[in-house]
């Protein structure tokens, strides 16, 4: 069964101040584990809605953490809510969130010019010692790091969703990053209770790498008429132990996430036949059928069907 860590940093120049920017589902569950193993987190965002859900999003998510941990003590449970909880500030400012960060995770729109732009902009009033990560799934993190000087303290920092739940961080090095950069945040994704592994700076790392061009067969046969969603899901979950089938994963966590990534990686790599576009796939997306938070996806969500 899961497990979450509660343990303190304690290396001496561990990361202990950490800024993230966007509070979206993964924004907002990064600052959490942050904050569960006693790092103090800022959340910043564009506009006062977005960081009151993402306040919204910790808040349930923890208390789901605290019941599972502090299962037979309640009132231990309580104190573990309001301390996380108050070690998470919010800001509007994203300059003024950086001046005290020893780590900043951007977790914004997989869109390069805005991430590159973000970086630019933090790398001038961050102080030296920040390093800079990107969570991003399907994008360059040499091009992401590419504005800005500090590509010694540059990184990638790769998240799944729900991120309080899987236990996997992908740390991504560029030949720019230094080893002491590289062991901080090793040493941080261990501290805040995930494991660890390196990859380099190649399209999906290692988990979307390999997931999104599964998704991608598993929709070309559902276009052919080769099976069911419902029995393929059904198929991968019993014949290959996925806690979630293809289609159950994609709706949960959105359909078009997926689709831009395969644009991006189709339009970089037009003759890897894995990554060709999918009309199935884009007619879903372009109707605004993108899985859970739409009402529907491959299934509908009318009534409960998971
Ligand atoms: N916060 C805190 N706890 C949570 C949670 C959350 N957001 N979501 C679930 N949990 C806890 C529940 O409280 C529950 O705890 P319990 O065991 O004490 O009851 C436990 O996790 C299991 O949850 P559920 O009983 O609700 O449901 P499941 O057993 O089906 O688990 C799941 C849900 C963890 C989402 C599981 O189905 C799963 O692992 N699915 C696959 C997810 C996956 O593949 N993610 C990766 C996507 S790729 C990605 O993120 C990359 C990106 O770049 C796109």
């Amino acid at each position: 069964s899961r497990h979450f860590s509660v343990s303190h940093s304690v290396l001496s120049n561990a990361i202990n101040q950490v800024t993230i920017i966007g509070g979206g589902l993964m924004g907002s569950g990064i600052a959490q584990v942050a904050a569960q193993a006693g790092n103090h987190a800022v959340i910043v965002d564009v506009n006062d809605g977005a960081l009151k859900k993402a306040e919204n999003e910790v808040q349930i998510s923890v208390r789901r953490v605290a019941k599972k941990i502090f299962k037979d003590k309640p009132a231990d449970g309580e104190k573990f809510v309001s301390d996380v909880i108050g070690r998470i500030k919010t800001s509007l400012d994203m300059k003024e969130a950086v001046k005290t960060a020893d780590l900043v995770v951007e977790a914004v729109t997989e869109n390069l010019e805005l991430k590159q732009k973000l970086f630019s902009n933090l790398d001038s009033v961050a102080p030296e010692h920040t390093i800079f990560a990107s969570n991003t799934s399907s994008l360059s993190i040499g091009e992401i790091a590419s504005l800005t000087k500090r590509k010694d303290r540059f990184g990638g920092l790769h998240f799944f969703s729900p991120v309080p739940v899987m236990k996997l961080l992908e740390v991504i090095r560029i030949p720019e990053t230094s080893d002491d950069t590289y062991e901080k945040m090793m040493n941080w994704g261990k501290a805040i209770g995930k494991t660890t592994v390196t990859c380099k700076d190649t399209p999906g790392f290692v988990v979307n790498r390999l997931l999104v061009p599964m998704f991608a067969e598993a929709v070309r046969m559902l276009e052919r008429g080769d099976a069911t969603a419902r029995d393929i899901d059904i198929a991968m979950k019993l014949g290959a132990g996925y806690p979630m089938g293809p289609f159950e994963l994609a709706d949960f966590s959105g359909i078009d996430t997926p689709k831009y990534i395969l644009d991006g990686w189709h339009k970089k790599f037009p003759d890897n036949p894995l990554f060709n576009p999918i009309p199935l796939l884009n007619k879903l997306v372009e109707e605004g059928k993108v899985g859970m938070k739409a009402g529907e996806g491959f299934y509908k969500y009318e009534k409960k069907n998971m």
